[in-house]
């Protein structure tokens, strides 16, 4: 197992595509571990493959609480097959785009189809922030990201503030 790194904002690898994934062999099996321990490590509640660069239908969550046991979710080509009327609003955030959180309204209520680990045809009934996780790793894998929410000038300006950072390592005075 091995901590990936993960890709931010302006990477364009962010805005691509993922492909479905044919077979759940051994390579998926070790990215599988790899995307479950580098979103423990930063602390995230979801992670896809293509934020650390694989372009590969695959996504992983945790939405339990710190103090509680861990409840790892792997969702592969997964598929939003109903969408409730009803919506719910969370302040997102998102570990390719640091520091920026944004209140997004999502349906409160998603169904899922997805193939699991063994490469069995699962279906799933979600609500609450496990739904809105799952959607917005979904949007991930079709190159989606919460800024994308907003207007252009806005994401236009929380890119530059981030490109910025970037070059601009932390200053530290010891
Ligand atoms: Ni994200």
């Amino acid at each position: 197992m091995s901590i990936k790194h993960i890709i931010t904002v302006p990477d364009e690898t962010l805005k691509k595509i993922s492909e479905p994934v044919e077979k759940v062999g051994e390579n998926e099996k070790k990215l599988i571990k790899d995307l479950f321990e580098t979103m423990y490590q930063s602390k995230g509640i979801g992670l896809a493959a293509v934020q650390v660069g694989v372009l590969k239908r695959i996504l992983v969550i945790d939405v339990s609480n710190k103090n509680e046991k861990k409840e790892p979710l792997c969702f592969i080509n997964p598929k939003i097959n109903k969408l409730s009327d009803e919506t719910a609003i969370y302040e997102e955030g998102c570990l390719s785009i640091p520091d920026t959180f944004i209140e997004i309204e999502r349906p409160k209520i998603c169904e899922v189809e997805y193939v699991d680990i063994n490469g069995k045809i699962k279906n799933l009934k979600c609500d609450g922030l496990l739904s809105t996780c799952l959607q917005h790793e979904i949007n991930h894998l079709d190159g989606k990201l919460i800024i994308d929410h907003l207007s252009k000038l806005k994401r236009d300006i929380i890119i530059k503030k981030i490109s910025k950072l970037k070059k601009n390592p932390d200053r530290i005075l010891v």
